[in-house]
């Protein structure tokens, strides 16, 4: 089986590349796709760069060229809800797209018309998630994310992600990646560690805790592709 592990930024699949150093690579739309056999099986690894376009093309790009069975996105988001920590994981149980508004036709916001507000992940991969939570003793998250093409260092645009979709946590890739997962049918999982707030100091937090939630959410999916 390919298993495909996405993340956006070259930070969030490092720690990926040093586990497994034994690949060939292939250049595909301005990505790197790096082929890595495991356990009998191939994972296809590659960061998209940052934002919801870049993330839709790495995703469709590892499923229609590659012919990944399922995807695992791994890497960092900045935490909504207060029981978040920076280096707490979630996972999401659905994601949205915040930054989707067509309100002005009559339409929910975050909506777009023959989809949903909503994409649901694959339950199946959460649930070995939340098995390698128990083994490992981690407080794992289920929640809503929601992704957007902006980075959130505000309370107020914090409070309005809350308030208006329910989200747990924000990131630029998750919900785009979804998207394509959703309409070609492979099962999908998205893990985040957090890497800061999403207020007013996110900055500076994301730049301090990048590295170090990366490598927690890389060590949490090495941990789960040992149960696929
Ligand atoms: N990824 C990590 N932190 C984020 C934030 N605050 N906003 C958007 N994406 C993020």
């Amino acid at each position: 089986m390919k298993i495909a592990i996405l993340g956006a930024m070259r930070e969030e699949i490092t720690p990926f590349l040093k586990k497994f150093p034994h690949y060939t690579q292939e250049e595909v739309g301005g990505n790197t796709f790096y082929k890595i056999p495991y356990n009998g099986n191939e994972l296809i690894l590659a960061y998209s760069k940052i934002g919801k376009v870049h993330s839709a093309l790495s995703a469709s790009t590892m499923i229609l060229k590659f012919n990944c069975e399922k995807l695992i996105f791994s890497g960092v988001a900045g935490g909504l809800n207060p029981k978040l920590k920076v280096g707490d994981l979630i996972i999401a149980s659905k994601l949205c797209q915040y930054d989707v508004d067509i309100t002005a036709f009559g339409h929910p916001l975050g909506f777009i018309p023959q989809s949903s507000v909503y994409i649901d992940s694959d339950h199946s991969l959460n649930q070995i998630a939340k098995e390698v939570a128990q083994q490992k003793g981690i407080d794992l998250m289920e929640g809503v994310i929601a992704s957007g093409d902006s980075f959130i260092a505000s309370s107020e645009k914090k409070k309005w992600l809350i308030e208006n979709f329910q989200a747990d946590a924000v990131e630029m890739e998750g919900a785009s990646v979804a998207n394509v997962c959703h309409l070609l049918k492979i099962p999908f999982c998205i893990l985040r560690s957090i890497s800061d707030s999403a207020d007013g100091g996110a900055d500076i937090s994301f730049d301090e805790f990048l590295e170090h939630s990366a490598q927690v959410s890389a060590d949490f999916v090495e941990a789960m592709l040992a149960k696929i």
